[in-house]
């Protein structure tokens, strides 16, 4: 015991002259708990790993800095401007302060918040909720990674229609009159508010300011909100806390991405108290620690962990007999002369039996344990040969559940046209069983994965559950997009149904995204001519085009840049479509890219060719102006636009890189066309193909192609970007964005070559 004790806390010194060194501080740190450190701040406790004070007070991450507020001192996360309101050590959780995001009246269309943490913080799904409220307000939350810059889900509601003088409001209920929340994904530590105007949106009379002026959006504890008629007819939601709501985060020690891993580096192991215990995060890499069954108080902490005297607390820990505690557990026994169960009350019995009886009884007891150790060996193989059995019959079951027999039936009618259906296990092997280092694209949709079948690399991409009502039109979308052959559009090679989840296989195209691309015109690192600009245009409409022409009409859904991918000579070729259809109606929640998701979407929440063309608007605006669809001023591009062209100062927003005065015709016919795809309702909105047709005359005019676009240099790289988003785009800042920061990490230097 004593030697335990001291083997855990030289282990503790090693870990802290550890740390101490990382924070490249030369004096030996102050164990935590010394005077130096606070354990408390404002009334809220502070228990180690997290701290205040001089550096290993706290493990790296966990500093938390004690200031004065107007409500006097309170402890705030790192240096940063998150309050912490406490902290919980058995769940890893803690609540902090979060600004309430409103939208009151502000000319502008669109505005956006970004609130996001560092490791190792995580908002917390399970925890939290986003809120909305108000009377007009459409707001779509994107999560993703701080570090990163990637929006990687998004999800959103609208709060509208409180009726005449808030007549259709009632307290308590939150489904959308003048509230509505949604949920977010987990593992993220990032998130942003996007408001649109949904008067201007929509159309709808002003008379919902007689209601309420303002519209509130916030990630909050889901439990600390109730919603009233009050709220959303007034200012008092904000003001109840100054514009303030507790949040949930989870914290871990991330330095290990889990138990197993963090066990093996000792020196770095946070679990330091004896009788610890480890538990992998659950949201994101890492771990937290436990106290061991039995015990309680900081695992931190080298003996931390104390016995829980179960005696001493006869109501949780009930004992009918003799109690004696033991480290970790205890016994309870029946007083002597007496035996049963002593757990129960009036269980203890006395004593009858003789010797005679005892030895009989252990005869029979032996006989019967033997046979059953028999029975239960043959139990177990039958029982492996049935599960192996129902493996397969499982698989079988999926491909029934998603359509594969109505699939094979239509392609002996139709012809197979070259569509593989897959072996399950044959996707196993080319993705390594779905491995993490395979994945080169995650989105709304689904998660894509780099495979080599056959010797030809291909990216599978792995869909949404599916809804049985969904099944039809499923296999009638995979036998169309099968025979789609397209030069603009990625080949669909085939699929496998044998999966929880569809798995699409598809042509794998090797080089860049258009988002990739616009990146590197922003940094200036590479020109991209009108007249390339006008080509990928006009292909990647073309391919809509031919999507939305098709005897069953593909709806694309997530029109962006990083779902355009170039393949050398920058030939355009979309992708991720194919799973839209199990998505649509069954998922409550927009789908597609805050900046390019058309706002009657929204509404209806129902996919039409008028989303898309809007969507490629946008695409067209960046093509032009080489600005993210959203600014550092929070505004949306489509709106700085639409002021510009109606203004008449659209040459200010341009790319100055493609602007001068032979080409200027064709720009402003461009950003005309881009006008009209942008126009709200969608109705009057020009069809891809006449957008196909419009541009491919654009790009053909005498005036653009007299410039030739200077030769590119591909070099090898990964196949990124697809339904990737960068938080960078939205907003202008000068990061790289995720995307080419990801292709970056596999290739040391990716770059066109002038
Ligand atoms: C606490 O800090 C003071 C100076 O700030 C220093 O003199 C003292 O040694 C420190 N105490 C410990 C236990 O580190
Ligand atoms: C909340 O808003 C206040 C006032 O604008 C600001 O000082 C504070 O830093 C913000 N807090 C967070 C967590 O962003
Ligand atoms: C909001 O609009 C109302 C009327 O349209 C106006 O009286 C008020 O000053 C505006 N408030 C702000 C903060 O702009
Ligand atoms: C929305 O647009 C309308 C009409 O342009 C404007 O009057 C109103 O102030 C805007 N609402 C918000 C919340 O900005
Ligand atoms: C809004 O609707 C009114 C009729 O309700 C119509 O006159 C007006 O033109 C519409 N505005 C826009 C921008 O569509
Ligand atoms: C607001 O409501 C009042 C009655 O409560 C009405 O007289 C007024 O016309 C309304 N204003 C608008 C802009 O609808
Ligand atoms: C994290 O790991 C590094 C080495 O990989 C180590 O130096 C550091 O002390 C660790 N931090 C924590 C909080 O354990
Ligand atoms: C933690 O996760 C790893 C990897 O998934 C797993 O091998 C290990 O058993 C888990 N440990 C605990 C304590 O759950």
């Amino acid at each position: 015991m004593q030697l335990q004790k001291l083997a855990a806390i030289s282990l503790f010194l090693v870990s802290l002259g550890h740390a101490a060194l990382l924070a490249a501080v030369g004096a030996l740190a102050p164990p935590p708990g010394s005077s130096n450190c606070s354990t408390a701040c404002g009334g809220v406790d502070i228990p180690y790993p997290f701290g205040i004070g001089p550096a290993g007070c706290a493990l790296p991450g966990f500093e938390l800095t004690c200031r004065d507020t107007n409500n006097g001192k309170k402890p705030f996360l790192g240096h940063g401007h998150f309050e912490l309101a406490d902290v919980s050590l058995p769940d890893g959780q803690a609540r902090v302060w979060n600004n309430i995001s409103s939208y009151c009246n502000d000319t502008s269309q669109t505005i956006m918040d970004v609130v996001s943490f560092a490791d190792p913080y995580r908002l917390s799904q399970a925890g939290n909720t986003f809120t909305v409220v108000g009377c007009q307000a459409v707001a779509i939350v994107g999560v993703g990674d701080s570090a990163d810059n990637i929006v990687r889900f998004l999800s959103g509601c609208a709060a509208t229609n409180c009726g005449q003088r808030g007549g259709r409001l009632a307290d308590g209920a939150c489904s959308g009159a003048g509230c509505c929340q949604t949920t977010i994904t987990k593992g993220f530590n990032a998130y942003q508010v996007v408001f649109q105007n949904y008067s201007t949106v929509f159309n709808s009379s002003n008379d919902i300011y007689n209601v309420s002026r303002c519209s509130y959006a916030a990630l909050m504890e889901s439990s600390s909100f109730s919603f009233r008629k009050s709220y959303a007819t007034s200012s008092e939601f904000f003001d109840a806390d100054g514009g303030r709501v507790p949040m949930v985060v989870e914290w871990a020690v991330r330095n290990a991405s889990n138990c197993l891993e963090a066990q093996k580096n000792r020196d770095s192991y946070a679990c330091v108290s004896i009788n610890s215990a480890c538990v992998n995060s659950s949201s994101g890499p890492g771990y937290i620690c436990n106290c061991a069954k039995g015990f309680e108080g900081n695992p931190y902490l080298p003996n931390g962990c104390l016995d829980i005297d179960e005696c001493k607390e006869p109501k949780k820990y009930p004992c009918y007999g003799n109690c004696k505690n033991i480290p970790g557990h205890f016994d309870c026994t029946c007083p002597k002369g007496t035996r049963g169960n002593a757990f129960v009350e009036g269980a203890c019995q006395k004593i009858i039996l003789t010797s005679g009886v005892r030895i009989a009884i252990g005869v029979v007891a032996g006989a019967l344990v033997a046979l059953f150790g028999f029975l239960g060996w043959g139990v177990i193989r039958y029982k492996q040969r049935i599960k192996k059995q129902a493996l397969l019959r499982q698989a079988d079951e999926y491909f029934q559940q998603h359509g594969g027999q109505l699939l094979l039936e239509m392609m002996k009618v139709e012809g197979n046209a070259g569509f593989t259906l897959y072996e399950k296990e044959r996707i196993k092997t080319a993705t390594n069983n779905f491995n993490k280092a395979h994945i080169i694209g995650e989105g709304g949709q689904g998660t894509v994965y780099r495979a080599v079948i056959d010797g030809t690399t291909v990216a599978i991409k792995r869909c949404k559950e599916i809804n049985e009502s969904k099944k039809m039109d499923f296999v009638q979308e995979l036998v169309i997009l099968c025979r789609v052959n397209h030069t603009n559009i990625v080949r669909l090679w085939g699929c496998c149904l044998q999966f929880e989840a569809p798995m699409l296989v598809y042509e794998f195209v090797q080089n860049k995204t258009l988002q990739e691309l616009l990146d590197l015109q922003r940094s200036k690192r590479f020109h991209v001519t009108l007249g390339t600009r006008l080509r990928i245009a006009a292909e990647s409409a073309d391919a809509f085009a031919h999507l939305h022409s098709l005897p069953r009409p593909i709806f694309h859904g997530d029109v962006k840049p990083a779902n355009i991918l170039l393949t050398e000579g920058l030939l355009a070729k979309v992708s991720d479509f194919g799973c839209s259809t199990i998505d649509e109606k069954t998922q409550v929640v927009p789908k597609g890219t805050p900046g390019y998701i058309d706002p009657d979407y929204l509404l209806e929440y129902q996919l039409t060719a008028s989303n898309d063309v809007y969507s490629f608007g946008v695409i067209l605006l960046e093509l032009l102006t080489s600005r993210r669809p959203f600014s550092k001023e929070r505004k949306s591009l489509t709106s700085m636009f639409q002021e510009a062209m109606a203004n008449g100062t659209l040459v200010e927003l341009l790319d100055s890189d493609i602007v001068d005065e032979a080409s200027m015709r064709v720009i402003q016919q461009a950003a005309v066309l881009a006008n009209q795809c942008l126009v709200v309702p969608g109705t009057t909105r020009p069809t891809m193909m006449i957008v196909a047709t419009e541009l491919r005359r654009l790009a053909l005019a005498d005036e653009v192609q007299q410039y030739p676009q200077p030769p590119l240099v591909l070099e090898d790289l990964s196949f990124t970007g697809i339904g990737r988003t960068s938080m960078s785009t939205w907003y202008g800042g000068s990061k790289t964005s995720g995307v080419y920061g990801l292709s970056k990490k596999a290739v040391p230097s990716i770059e066109f070559a002038r």
